[in-house]
């Protein structure tokens, strides 16, 4: 890469400082701008590193020589600061999720293809080595017959997060969705079930769900089961395994060490990853230098706009299922939205024939 990639971050919380560590070690990236409206200048993260603070991101949009932008402030503020870098003229890569309706990620999509600017999604678990492994095995597999993922937070978020979440199941499940389909392909399933439930009085008051346990069924017969807690105390839980007619993969949690110790006691082994900082630190990493690289290459995405939409429309399905009780039939509720989303993709088939068309990469 032959000149510095000017970039900056908005928000910067639990997300936005991973971002910046990842920034800070590639030296492809020139941070300018941090924009925050809770940080001031005497704080120990501005003191200790080099970028100008600002309140909001007027400035930093007509600002001719910054070429793109982080976007990881809360929720709610995502598409209107995608929107707007984007129609400035800015990369952008964003947090999770992209958008709240199906409206908003096509408007994302259709505005990065139009000024020709890169739009990548924060969907780090598909950067995550474990994950890769386990894609790259799922044809040996095949025909897949079962996936089952746990995916149970540690620690809880703040009840000031939940609040502005949107919910379980666009802040959270989103995350397993997209590895439904990142490990398959963007075949819609048939039906989607859920049970959810709020052990916490305070998510319940939100009113949110802390435990949801999510069934989907596919035309090959490959059923799938996500279950999720807000709040798993033995550390940050996050498993995958694939049944199929070719074997068994399982992708496990990540640990300091994999040393067991027996003594008379029995059997111990070291605690998993406390959090996803730790546990995602390599895919935040490598997410921000596709990014980079793909601004030098004018690649425009790392998520297929129809593989983001799947991944929303499940989660509103999965929601849907939870508060009626019944399963959706999942090729009626994108016919109620006039969605196709079958052969608009450039992934093969979920069935084991000859492959329909190559994968991309991630
Ligand atoms: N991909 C992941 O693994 C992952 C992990 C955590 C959070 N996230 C996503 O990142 C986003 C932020 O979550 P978080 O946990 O970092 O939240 P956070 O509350 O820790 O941080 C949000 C930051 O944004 C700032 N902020 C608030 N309003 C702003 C505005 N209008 N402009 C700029 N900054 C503003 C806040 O002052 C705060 O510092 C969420 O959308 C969440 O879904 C993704």
């Amino acid at each position: 890469m032959k000149t510095k990639i000017r970039v900056c971050i908005v928000g910067l919380g639990r997300a936005g400082r991973f971002h910046l560590t990842s920034i800070k070690n590639l030296d492809f990236f020139d941070l300018k701008y941090v924009i925050d409206p809770s940080l001031s200048t005497q704080d120990d993260i501005v003191q200790n590193n080099d970028f100008i603070l600002l309140e909001d991101i007027e400035e930093a949009l007509v600002d001719d020589e910054l070429d793109a932008a982080i976007i990881s402030p809360p929720t709610q503020f995502h598409f209107d600061c995608v929107t707007r870098f984007l129609k400035a003229g800015k990369h952008v890569f964003t947090e999770k999720p992209l958008g709240r309706s199906l409206a908003e990620i096509q408007t994302c999509f259709e505005l990065s293809a139009e000024r020709e600017k890169a739009l990548f999604l924060g969907f780090q678990r598909r950067y995550d080595r474990n994950f890769r492994a386990l894609k790259s095995r799922v044809e040996t597999l095949e025909p897949v017959k079962i996936i089952k993922a746990s995916s149970r937070d540690n620690p809880q978020p703040s009840l000031d997060y939940l609040k502005i979440s949107g919910n379980i199941f666009h802040d959270m499940l989103i995350h397993d969705f997209d590895m439904l389909i990142f490990l398959l392909g963007n075949e819609p399933p048939i039906s989607v079930f859920a049970y959810g439930h709020a052990y916490d009085e305070d998510i319940r008051n939100i009113p949110d769900l802390d435990t949801v346990m999510v069934t989907l069924k596919y035309k090959t017969g490959l059923i799938c089961s996500i279950d999720t807690s807000r709040n798993a105390v033995y550390g940050y839980d996050q498993r995958l395994e694939i049944f199929g007619e070719g074997g068994m993969a399982i992708a496990e949690n990540e640990r300091d060490h994999t040393v067991q110790m027996h003594t008379s006691k029995g059997m111990e082994v070291a605690a998993i990853n406390e959090s996803f900082p730790k546990r995602y630190k390599d895919a935040y990493a490598a997410e921000i230098r596709d990014f980079g690289e793909a601004i030098s290459e004018g690649r425009l995405s790392n998520v297929p706009r129809d593989e983001c939409l799947l991944g929303h429309l499940l989660a509103n399905a999965a929601h849907q299922s939870v508060e009626t009780g019944a399963p959706v039939n999942f090729e009626n509720y994108l016919d109620s939205l006039g969605v196709n989303l079958v052969g608009t993709t450039s992934f093969r088939p979920l069935h084991s024939g000859p492959r329909a068309a190559s994968r991309p990469s991630h």
